[in-house]
């Protein structure tokens, strides 16, 4: 639909009030009516790039989910402030690692004796309190874009990675990537005893996979792979590496949005592509290449929920709020915390390549 010429006029005027003061950040899943305020666009690891980049902006408007805010606050200046327009965008994945079963499971490795090998890695989608634990450990923060080259580092650092919160990308890219098997790889479950595993099995692994994975990328079936392909002879498919393994394994190509949308840009006319990936920027590539066929890989609908929650009505609130001269929905992270989540992100941005 489009947006409510009010509330686009609004927005406008309000942007222009505040100049240079503000900077807003959106991310490739949400909504159009959104994204046409947004001062750049990107993946997860661009955002935290261009957050890092913009220390003269007082306001960072993070139209994104909570993860990302968090990451930018870590990443900006004391004085800068990161505004999520609506607290409630948070994500499903990331809320399945909590600190407290993090630490659990490291204290069953640390009493099996491989604490000591093993080099925490966390995804991007992990709130900030992972991110610190992760620092605190020798670990680094990876995102879709890069996680292949976090686990190099890793694997050079120690024999033995746990992967957070995502068992998708972490399997993906330690066997699609990096050529191990899937028999390297165990699910770490949190919610039992020990993780559900045998101390050998702990032992044996190479890759430990946390049990998290994205409700959105979860929807996506072998099936849905099978009909597209059915349905439009030579289609290439194209999907996001939170997808299943075998929903990968049977696509032609894997990356990040940002990825993505190279890619669909790159492509030749005429061609046809399934992309796997949130529907919000699925639709808006089908109208930005009219000339290509562009469709989403399965028939359900699926919208990332949280990211849909950042509306135009939301973010004409906080802006208009910074012009009254009022902070709303500032996002935060306690000095510690940011300390050593700083040392996973560092780790991550200066990963070379
Ligand atoms: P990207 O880093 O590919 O933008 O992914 C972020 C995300 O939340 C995907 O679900
Ligand atoms: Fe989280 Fe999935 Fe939404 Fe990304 S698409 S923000 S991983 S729930």
């Amino acid at each position: 639909a489009p947006s409510d010429p009010d509330l686009v006029a609004r927005a406008t005027a309000a942007k222009a009030k505040l100049g240079s003061k503000v900077f807003v950040l959106g991310h490739h899943y949400q909504r159009d009516e959104v994204i046409q305020f947004a001062d750049v666009t990107g993946d997860s690891f661009k955002l935290a790039r261009e957050a890092a980049a913009r220390p003269d902006a007082e306001y960072i408007v993070f139209c994104g989910v909570h993860f990302m805010a968090e990451s930018a606050d870590i990443l900006t200046t004391d004085s800068q402030r990161v505004i999520l327009p609506d607290l409630a965008a948070g994500c499903s994945m990331a809320d399945m690692a909590v600190l407290g079963q993090v630490e659990a499971a490291w204290d069953t490795l640390t009493e099996l004796g491989i604490a000591g090998d093993t080099v925490p890695v966390t995804y991007m989608n992990s709130s900030a309190d992972i991110k610190g634990f992760v620092g605190r450990n020798g670990g680094v923060v990876c995102t879709s874009s890069n996680a292949k080259r976090a686990l190099d580092w890793a694997f050079e650092q120690g024999s033995k990675v746990l992967f957070l919160p995502d068992q998708h990308l972490g399997r993906n890219t330690a066997v699609l990537e990096m050529g191990l098997s899937l028999d390297d790889c165990v699910l770490y479950d949190p919610h039992k005893p020990g993780g559900g595993l045998t101390p050998e099995q702990l032992r044996d692994a190479k890759m430990i996979l946390w049990r998290g994975h994205c409700s959105v990328h979860g929807r996506f079936t072998l099936e849905s792979v099978k009909d597209v392909r059915e349905r439009v002879p030579g289609v290439n498919v194209l999907v996001h590496p939170e997808c299943r393994h075998e929903v990968v394994t049977a696509s032609d190509h894997v990356g990040s949005t940002e990825y993505i949308i190279k890619t669909i840009e790159a492509a030749p006319a005429g061609s046809a592509w399934a992309l796997g990936t949130e529907l919000n920027l699925v639709r808006r590539l089908a109208l930005a290449h009219p000339d290509k066929q562009i469709m989403f890989l399965d028939k359900a609908v699926c919208y990332c929920s949280t990211m849909n929650r950042i509306d135009l009505p939301h973010l004409v609130w906080a802006l208009e709020e910074l012009v009254a001269g009022r902070v709303v929905n500032q996002i935060t992270v306690d000095a510690d915390t940011a300390h050593h989540a700083r040392v996973a992100l560092d780790q991550m941005l200066a990963l070379p390549g």
